[in-house]
């Protein structure tokens, strides 16, 4: 007989102690109705990155997104506002901007022609005459909720969530300090692994456990031992001293400074920073077994002479996300198994897996206790 949606929900105590505590269950990991759950209660609610506020400096500059399958797009008002709006015209629902960026005076749709202003009023819709009780003022791209924080444009699709703020907390004093405004975008690499979109969170979360092991480079520069891990509200921040290495030149020439700092926004939001270098790492479910990875690559030198370094210092990026990438893929396959239910987690290392699992948790059984209540 199928198990239920309930009591895979059911299936995860999150009032555990860290040291009794076992990670979600292997189910979450691979049920299409957990993955629809997520959709909707998760990425549908929760304040999600989905620009740079470099792609949207000027006036008319808009970037096209999706969340939690919606299609939507960004954009710098003529009054300088930022707007961001359901992609997806009032006509007969074709998505009207279809460049991923770009800088536009209107939005005209390329099925019929209808047009919208960078505000979202209905500006044009041709021999629409004679149409009875179409109010145009009523037919403009509907809009949703967009702030910033830093040089990042969040969205949340969810009109009755609180602030930006609000949602990342102590996130917001925890990288104040750090002065990553003065960091500038330098390329994006979109990576496609075939593992659920919590395995690359949990693998970031493991408190460095897995650096010895699997990123022998990368270890080569961080005291490991002293290697902190803080959680806070929806964040936890990973942080180590650094240590001089010739373990491994490369690295040791791009991972420099006194101490590196990994902050991690629920649900799916990485920044990663050492001296003069940002990654930021957003991670999107594709089904319930691939996920994307979209990594940002920022520098405090990002001219010509800097190229070189730069371009080394993502080859260095690369090659950990390439250890990171195989063991997680290998992971969803073991979640697979039948001999793999769920495990648990070093006192140690893993708070921030488990502050994940119980933010998780809640969200998703907000829907759950929703059906009870309704009795279904
Ligand atoms: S669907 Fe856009 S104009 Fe018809
Ligand atoms: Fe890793």
């Amino acid at each position: 007989m199928d198990i239920s949606l309930q009591q895979i929900l059911a299936s995860y105590d999150d009032q555990a102690r860290l040291d009794r505590a076992y990670t979600i269950p292997a189910s979450w990991y691979v049920d299409q109705r957990v993955a629809a759950l997520e959709r909707q209660k998760v990425f549908g609610r929760t304040w999600q990155a989905v620009a740079r506020a470099d792609q949207l400096l000027r006036p008319g500059d808009f970037v096209t997104a999706e969340l939690a399958d919606e299609p939507l797009v960004i954009v710098r008002g003529s009054d300088h506002q930022l707007r961001a709006f359901y992609n997806v015209c009032r006509h007969h629902a074709a998505a009207v901007v279809t460049a991923e960026q770009g800088s536009a005076n209107i939005f005209r749709c390329p099925y019929h022609g209808w047009s919208y202003g960078l505000d979202g009023s209905l500006k044009g819709a041709p021999e629409f005459e004679g149409v009875c009780g179409f109010d145009r003022s009523q037919n403009g791209l509907v809009p949703l909720r967009v702030e910033q924080w830093e040089q990042f444009i969040f969205v949340n699709l969810d009109p009755d969530r609180s602030s930006l703020a609000d949602f990342l907390g102590g996130l917001v004093d925890g990288v104040s300090p750090l002065n990553i405004a003065q960091l500038q975008f330098f390329e994006r690499r979109i990576y496609s692994l075939k593992c659920n979109w919590k395995v690359f969170v949990d693998n970031y979360l493991d408190g460095g456990y897995h650096v010895p092991h699997l990123h022998k480079a990368l270890n080569s520069v961080l005291d490991y031992k002293q290697y902190t891990i803080e959680t806070e509200d929806r964040y936890c921040l990973q942080s180590s001293p650094m240590v001089a290495s010739s373990a491994d030149a490369a690295t040791a020439a791009t991972r420099t400074g006194d101490r590196t700092w990994y902050f991690w926004q629920y649900p799916n939001f990485m920044i990663n920073l050492y001296q003069g270098y940002m990654d930021t790492n957003l991670v999107l479910p594709d089904g319930v077994d691939c996920c994307n990875v979209i990594f940002d690559f920022y520098f405090d030198d990002v001219s010509e002479s800097a190229s070189e370094r730069n371009r080394q210092s993502i080859a260095v990026g690369e090659r950990v996300n390439d250890e990171d990438a195989a063991i997680c893929q290998a992971v969803q396959r073991g979640l697979r198994s039948r001999a793999y239910g769920a495990g648990r987690l070093s006192v140690r290392r893993e708070a921030g897996e488990h502050l994940f699992h119980r933010l998780l948790a809640a969200d998703l059984r907000r829907e759950y206790r929703d059906v009870l209540d309704a009795g279904v």
